[in-house]
């Protein structure tokens, strides 16, 4: 893990946010290798679930939100963590996240006491006021989940695309959450990016759809990379389940620490739609005109977290190996994961290589992310672009002026093979193909 953390900042994936400062309370900015590595993710889970289907929409709903889409949802009341005070050492902790003593007894992780208040509830929303004056009816939140965008936007959009259950709305975006505990790096962070699919389906199908979104999650991420043993789907216990749930399962990773939430995957049952439509006098519902059948469907619910998919995709892909005699780090990332699918490398700075080298990269800049990089010996070059996780390098030679060829390395295998330009952009996107 402190290697991982390491890398992530020395190449440029994750800062601590206004670390010129000291740092900001376990927020964190986003690099160059960061920001292309989330987009990746995001547009991996957008493909599977917006692309590939015809029943699912996307949507972005506001960050800012009235108090009246928390209080119909239960935030306002229930969306809270139990919160204790250390007595001997006054810091305050989330009582659930406490460790123990060998005798069982929560444990302050600061001085080791075990003297501790009563839990008291502590919201988890961020307030805020919207206009010049700072009073009650000036109040709104930064929301904490992108699902309630989707269920006070059901009858707009049910109107506008006239679908018919099973169909779903999706929606990737920011979500604030006043944690009281963070940490592990980017797992927990007051400030993060959700992945949310909301599937709407008729109530006696929801079991049936909550295996179907279960298998489909999980396949999802041995797809792009993890492997299936660093993997499973752990169901919820009653005591656990939100609110709002009948049933909920998460995908859990192995990460270092052990396993922790990659996403959660709920039956949040007709809760949110009933609630909204009860708050607001708007019928939430759906009409079939062709067989008179009126009902408030089910909501099916997978919910992911952009940076928790990261570690993970940076855990499972992070391996060391030896070529030619030297130990290497290797990221072995889905290429449609990595930062750059194609690294172009002159084999010399020399001017001769120039404008051979700046045609090569026009040529596939328009199918791949690419990186450029003539300074350092070529052994050197590769051994960064392997730790970044670039699944092709394209070497430019002398000869490649004669024979109108270049090398391309494969970064697993570091197997080389020579092709002609004018194939090129064939040959990179076949092996960087989804
Ligand atoms: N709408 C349901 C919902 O928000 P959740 O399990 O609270 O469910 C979904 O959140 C996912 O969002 C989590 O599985 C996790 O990946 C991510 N997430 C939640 N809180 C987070 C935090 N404080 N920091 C980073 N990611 C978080």
């Amino acid at each position: 893990m402190e290697e991982l953390v390491r890398l992530s900042k020395a190449r440029g994936f994750a800062f601590p946010s206004a670390e010129i400062y000291g740092g900001f309370r376990s927020t964190y900015d986003y690099g160059p290798l960061g920001v292309l590595m989330a987009r990746n993710v995001k547009d991996a889970w957008w493909r599977e679930m917006v692309q590939l289907r015809r029943e699912v929409v996307g949507l972005d709903a506001a960050v800012l939100s009235s108090p009246k889409i928390w209080e119909a949802s239960g935030h306002l009341k229930s969306f809270a963590d139990p919160l204790v005070d250390c007595r001997t050492c006054k810091q305050r902790w989330r009582e659930d996240h406490l460790p123990t003593t060998e005798d069982g007894k929560p444990q302050c992780p600061s001085c080791g006491g075990t003297d501790f208040t009563e839990a008291r509830p502590f919201n988890l929303m961020f307030k805020t006021f919207v206009g010049p004056v700072e009073d009650e009816s000036a109040v709104a939140y930064l929301r904490p989940e992108t699902a309630q965008g989707h269920f006070v936007n059901f009858a707009n959009v049910l109107q506008t695309e006239h679908l018919k259950p099973p169909f779903g709305t999706a929606q990737i975006g920011k979500a604030f959450r006043n944690e009281i505990t963070t940490g592990n790096f980017v797992f927990r962070t007051r400030e993060f990016e959700q992945m949310e699919l909301e599937y709407f389906v008729p109530p006696d199908e929801a079991p049936r759809w909550f295996e179907y979104w279960c298998t489909e999650r999980l396949n999802w991420y041995v797809r792009f990379g993890i492997p299936r043993d660093m993997l499973r789907l752990r169901p919820h216990t009653k005591e656990e389940l939100s609110h709002y749930s009948a049933g909920t399962a998460d995908v859990e990773f192995a990460f270092p620490w052990g396993w922790g939430e990659l996403e959660g995957i709920a039956n949040r049952t007709d809760y949110d739609l009933k609630a909204h439509a009860e708050a607001s006098g708007e019928t939430l519902e759906y009409f079939d005109s062709t067989t008179g059948e009126r009902y408030v469907p089910y909501v099916i619910e997978p919910a992911a977290g952009v940076a928790r998919t990261m570690m993970a995709f940076l855990i499972a892909g992070y391996t060391t190996d030896e070529v030619g005699g030297e130990e290497r780090t290797v990221l072995r990332l889905h290429p449609r994961i990595a930062p750059y699918q194609v690294a172009i490398l002159p084999l010399s700075k020399k001017d001769t290589l120039l404008p051979l080298s700046q045609e090569v990269l026009q040529l596939l800049q328009p199918v791949a992310m690419c990186d450029y990089d003539d300074t350092r010996s070529i052994g050197r070059r590769y051994r960064r672009q392997d730790e970044i996780g670039t699944p092709l390098c394209v070497t430019v030679d002398f000869a490649s002026l004669e024979d109108k060829a270049v090398t391309i390395r494969d970064r697993d295998s570091t197997a080389q093979e020579r092709v002609p330009i004018d194939r090129l952009v064939e040959a990179v996107a076949s092996r960087i193909a989804w």
